[in-house]
């Protein structure tokens, strides 16, 4: 008795957490710095962890009324119908919930290379396909409408991340409208906004409620600092009428994810302070690394490290930054990727003097590290010790 043939499937590998590393290198988890995993270092919003505790004593019942009372929340935060809220364990979770809304078996999605694994993943799982456009590190990761559209053959979604990770770009909301504009029909155009809380630049939802080929995917996991409780949400198109209720697990947003998620809404001070402190933590990276930097939108820097590691070329595994022949994304079956890159090398050796960084190997990217905006003292030691290792 085996399960189906999951030979196409791969394993996904979040950053390193520490205190994963901690017991491997059997030290106390507290002296380790974990910056690979863009979360929040200020914590939760104090507000959604008191709502938390309170709701500790009742979940024994089933969370009807706090999922009802989030998605009206969230519906009047971005003035969309309620339908329009697809809430879910995460960000991960409403990709999950479009593809068994959108996909046919053997549909294509169009995701960002170098960009988030899981939306290939999810596409897998779902009995769809994934292809890749490039995002070239000689063009200096920008996102284009035009590059886009070229890589575009009829795929039924077309993922973008703004503010993207690891690369901190973004795409304008008028290189959005381009390519729904230049798209079929019957293709969404699906803006990943995980890090929007941490851009000036608008969100796109103007574009979900204005068209019907778009949405927008948005997550408590980072400015709102609830990563542990998986909360997130799909802002779809409103003409999908009851596409989320024939498709949404039951209850799978739990209790304490829904009443802290409704606290942290009314929590504007904690995403205020952690903005502030990610501005602070970029503009430090940007001044005081002994390492290329590119400017980021997001809560985190990437840093070219390839510069200076003996016997290894900087930058990406070809020389326009692609994934595979094919435009077939790549498949992130380990997170650290080769032992021979120079940002293997470089997080290794972090790693050794406490801080963990994300080394971007299995992003495609050998030559590169992504760091998370700490606190101060956390992104000051964090630079001190990368510039030490380069
Ligand atoms: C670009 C991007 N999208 C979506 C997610 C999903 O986040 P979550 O499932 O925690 O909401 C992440 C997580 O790091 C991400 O980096």
């Amino acid at each position: 008795m085996q399960p189906r043939d999951l030979s196409a499937h791969s394993v996904y590998q979040a950053g390193r957490g520490n205190e994963e590393v901690a017991r491997e290198l059997g030290v106390d988890p507290g002296d380790l710095i974990a910056l690979s995993s863009n979360e929040n270092p200020l914590g939760a919003s104090p507000k959604a962890v008191a709502a938390v505790r309170e709701a500790a004593d009742s979940i024994n019942t089933y969370p009807k009324a706090s999922h009802a009372d989030l998605i009206e929340r969230l519906a009047a935060r971005w003035d969309v119908a309620p339908a329009q809220v697809w809430l879910a364990p995460g960000g991960d979770g409403a990709i999950d919930y479009l593809h068994r809304a959108l996909l046919d078996p053997g549909d294509r999605v169009l995701v960002p290379d170098p960009g988030f694994a899981y939306y290939a993943m999810s596409a897998r799982y779902h009995h769809g396909t994934a292809r890749a456009y490039r995002i070239r590190k000689a063009e200096d990761f920008a996102q284009t409408a035009g590059t886009i559209l070229d890589a575009y053959d009829g795929e039924r979604i077309v993922y973008l991340t703004s503010p993207h990770s690891p690369l901190g770009t973004e795409i304008s909301i008028g290189g959005v409208a381009e390519i729904a504009d230049g798209t079929d029909e019957e293709t969404l155009v699906v803006v990943d906004e995980a890090y929007g809380e941490f851009t000036d630049a608008p969100s796109k939802v103007d574009l979900v409620r204005e068209r019907d080929d778009v949405a927008v995917l948005r997550t408590f996991s980072k400015a709102y600092g609830l990563a542990g409780l998986r909360l997130g949400y799909l802002l779809a198109p409103g003409a999908w009428a009851d596409a989320y209720a024939r498709v949404n697990t039951p209850f799978g947003v739990n209790k304490l994810a829904c009443r802290a998620g409704l606290a942290a809404l009314d929590d504007d001070d904690h995403v205020e302070r952690s903005v502030e402190a990610v501005r602070w933590a970029r503009e430090y990276m940007y001044e005081h690394l002994d390492a290329p930097t590119w400017e980021s939108a997001g809560n985190f820097v990437l840093a070219d490290v390839g510069e200076g590691v003996e016997g290894v070329e900087v930058g990406e595994r070809d020389e326009d930054g692609a994934g595979d022949e094919d435009g077939e994304p790549r498949r992130r079956s380990t997170a650290g990727g080769t032992d021979a890159s120079p940002a293997a090398a470089v997080a290794d050796a972090c790693q050794r003097e406490g801080v963990i960084v994300r080394d971007c190997s299995s992003f495609g990217l050998p030559g590169c590290i992504r760091i998370t905006c700490g606190t101060r003292e956390e992104t000051e030691r964090a630079v001190e010790v990368v510039n030490r290792v380069v």
